[in-house]
């Protein structure tokens, strides 16, 4: 059995959406209404109930720039419940798949982001995350955390719904050039865990890892491509970050780099805008 933490989230719910295809891994699906990851005692005795082979923690506190006046809460759900099922983790002998952020990597450099740069978090959100990472591999050296970027899907609030509403209600955007990344689809990174934990080889694979869709974009280019796949008549302008301030700061250049997954896992990573496609057709949305 598996615990699936924050699981009514976008990979939480894309996992969800998987179990049919992986039924030899049962999932338990818990969100804070089943299990609130910032009660130890929640967690141990959840732990104590069920004989989990392993946990996929999908809980996060996501909202960056609310995160900017709401520290402690973010950094419970982001760093200390972490640590605490990692810890669970380790005492029953289970594996912990966590995830992490680009927003790690906010060092300056502009070359593809390797796991051994630098840290460096300029926002709490980013902060808290980082804390998250250190605390995990602290607490379960046998962990697994996924650094991802830009992530979105057919559920909950993300930049390509924002896009396709906006791009209709408005028709013309401005949209920020000067922040270089590469979004991912929750479903591929739901299917990774899945795939990891059905394979005894992948599953002994410890550490942190980059993962993300291949390619590279803009927000503006991101932008460009939802409008052409999704036949949204809208125009778009680009601008500089400057123009757009956010209150968390956001890294200009977070490209992870993913040659340690390839080489350590082998599985297939596919582009972005092959996976974009498939998102919006499965909001009904691809032309
Ligand atoms: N979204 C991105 O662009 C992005 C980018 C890079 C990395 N990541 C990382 O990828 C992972 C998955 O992100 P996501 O986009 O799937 O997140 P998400 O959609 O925000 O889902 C997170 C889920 O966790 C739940 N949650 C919050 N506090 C909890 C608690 N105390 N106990 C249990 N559940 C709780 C949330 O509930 P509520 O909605 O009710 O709060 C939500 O259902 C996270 O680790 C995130 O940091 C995301």
């Amino acid at each position: 059995m598996i615990l699936v933490t924050g699981a009514n989230g976008q990979l939480g719910t894309e996992l969800k959406n998987l179990q049919t295809q992986f039924s030899s891994l049962p999932l338990v699906l818990t969100d804070v209404a089943e299990l609130d990851i910032t009660s130890p005692e929640v967690v141990q005795a959840f732990f104590a109930q069920q004989p989990f082979s392993a946990c996929i923690n999908c809980a996060a506190y996501t909202a960056v720039d609310k995160a900017e006046n709401d520290a402690e809460t973010a950094s419970r759900v982001n760093a200390l419940a972490p640590e605490v099922l990692a810890e669970a983790c380790l005492q029953k002998g289970a594996k912990f798949i966590h995830f992490s952020s680009d927003y790690v990597y906010h060092n300056g450099l502009d070359r593809p982001l390797r796991e051994d740069d630098p840290c460096e978090a300029k926002s709490v959100y980013a902060k808290t995350k980082l804390d998250g990472d250190l605390r995990v591999m602290a607490a379960n050296p046998n962990a697994l955390v996924f650094r991802t970027s830009w992530v979105y899907s057919a559920y909950g609030n993300n930049f390509v719904k924002t896009m396709l509403k906006l791009g209709r209600e408005r028709g013309h955007l401005r949209i920020v050039y000067d922040q270089i990344g590469a979004p991912t689809y929750a479903k591929d990174l739901a299917l990774l865990a899945l795939q990891v934990l059905s394979d005894e080889k992948l599953s002994a694979q410890k550490g942190v890892y980059n993962y993300s869709n291949l390619g590279v974009t803009s927000w503006y280019d991101f932008a460009l491509a939802i409008f052409e796949y999704g036949k949204v008549a809208c125009t778009a302008e680009p601008i500089l970050s400057v123009e757009y301030p956010t209150p968390a700061a956001r890294p200009p250049y977070s490209v992870l780099d993913k040659s340690k997954f390839a080489a350590d896992f082998g599985l297939h990573t596919r582009h972005w805008r092959v996976a974009l496609q498939e998102c919006l057709q499965e909001l009904g949305e691809l032309s």
